[in-house]
Order: structure tokens, then sequence, then C-alpha cells
């Protein structure tokens, strides 16, 4: 498997575990990290999301890291989580047949339940982005289950993980190429699968909630809002987190 993996992009470092807490938090471990190193793991113990939240990892599911040394500031890195959905969202496609939808900011989508999830974070001059995908793993407790999905509930089938793996760390490949010549058109292509857009929408920070009418995006990713009083507002990524008015999405 790991062979399989390290052909697909050679100048990377590959790595495999069968079990971690967290592939982001292994990769901040390593002491000498280098641009391009992916970590994939067949479970973790402490699968984090976003704002603090944990994110639920059996085996069955895809959990892959990969660390990036971009040489630019953070403040030039904004758009980095909408590119790194644009890969997640291609890489199923490619694999699965099937492309699924992006809630704003960094949830993967299908048939209206989250199917995955991207966690990127920063340390030290370094990126790490995190995606976790529910593939062949659909035991979810009946209040996952309202809201979560996977790759085999909605196709019927098994997902061949190293396959999809193959394809995610191809399209990582691309995104980093592609981070500061093509971001205009990875924003389109993050624009036409974001169904956040032309929605109502619930703005939450810490308690509290506003309902907000989603416009658009600006060049970086973040989400344009107007309120019921006509206020507008641009959401970034922070600690905002942004759900539809009656549920999920
Ligand atoms: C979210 O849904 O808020 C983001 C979930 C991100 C999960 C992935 S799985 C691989 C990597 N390791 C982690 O601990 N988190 C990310």
């Amino acid at each position: 498997m790991l062979d399989a993996l390290r052909r697909v992009v050679p100048e990377w470092e590959i790595l495999t575990v069968t079990e971690t807490d967290s592939t982001n938090s292994a990769l901040k471990r390593l002491s000498e990290p280098k641009h391009g190193t992916a970590l994939l793991a067949q479970t973790q113990t402490g699968g984090r999301g976003r704002l603090g939240r944990s994110f639920l990892s059996p085996k069955g599911g895809l959990y892959l890291s990969v660390l990036l040394r971009p040489q630019v500031p953070l403040s030039r890195l904004l758009h980095l989580t909408p590119m790194a959905a644009v890969a997640a969202r291609r890489a199923v496609a490619d694999c699965c047949g099937i492309a699924p939808d992006i809630k704003w900011t960094n949830d993967l989508v299908l048939n209206g339940k989250k199917v995955g999830g991207i966690l990127t974070e920063s340390f030290g001059g370094c990126v790490i982005v995190g995606i976790g995908i529910n593939c062949n793993s659909d035991d979810f407790s009946d209040e996952v289950r309202a809201m979560a999905t996977s790759l085999k509930s909605v196709l019927g089938r098994e997902v061949d993980l190293v396959s999809l793996a193959a394809a995610l760390i191809l399209r990582l490949k691309e995104m980093d190429e592609a981070l500061f010549t093509q971001k205009a058109a990875w924003l389109e292509e993050y624009k036409t699968g974001c169904i956040t857009l032309g929605k109502k929408v619930q703005v939450i920070r810490g308690s509290e909630r506003r309902e907000a009418f989603a416009e658009d995006l600006n060049e970086n990713g973040a989400l344009l809002v107007r309120y019921e009083n006509g206020e507008t507002a641009v959401i970034d990524f922070g600690e905002v987190s942004v759900r539809g008015m009656y549920g999920y999405i």
C-alpha cells in the first residue's frame, strides 16, 4: 500500500500508521518536517475538528494530513482551507464518481449530510491540512446519523481506501502547486460546490446566534452575509460556525 501511495507523488514523503491520536497532531510532533510530508492513519483515537470539536475516526474512514511550508505569512494563506475543500471534492469525484457539496467553510456534504471535514492548523512556519472522510463505516449513533453519512451509505458499496488516499494526495499536490497561481479559479470551483451560498443561515459566535443571508464569498473564501437589519459582514474562518436555519445545512 505504501509503495502505491509513494508512487503517486514521489517528491512528497508519505507515511502511514495503523493508529494515532490525530494525524494533525502527529505531524506537529515531527522534529524536522519537510514540505510535503503526508500521514495517513487507519484510525484516530483523538481525531480533532474545528472549534475544539472531536472528529470520530473509526476504522474504515480516511484520515490524512499533509504538512506544507509555503514560505509566506499566514495572512496570505486565508484561501488554503477552501482550496483544500476543492481538492477533497475533486478526489472524491475522481474515485467515486460523485462530487460532494461543500458547506462553508470546511465540510463535505452528500445528500444533505456531512461526509467529511477539514482542519487546517499552523505552527512554526508550517501549515497542516487534515482531511477526514467517512468512507466504509456507517456505525453512527442516532444523534450523529441525523447529521452524518458515509460514502458507503451513499454509493451502496465500499470504497477502496488506498485509491481514495492516492487521489487525495494527488489533488493536494495539485492544490499546493496552484496555491498562488490559480487561486481565483479554485475559489470559483468552491463557489460552484458551496451549498451555503444563497441561503438563510445562522451565524454562531459563542452563545450568540444571528440570522443572516449568505450572499457571496470574498477573494479569500470568507463568507459575505447580510443580516436582517441590512447590515453586512465578512465572516472569516475563526471562531464562527454557520448553520442552516432548520438543521445542519
Ligand atoms: C471538522 O469537521 O471540523 C474537521 C474534521 C477534520 C478531521 C481530520 S481527520 C485527519 C486530521 N486529523 C485530525 O485530528 N483532524 C483532521
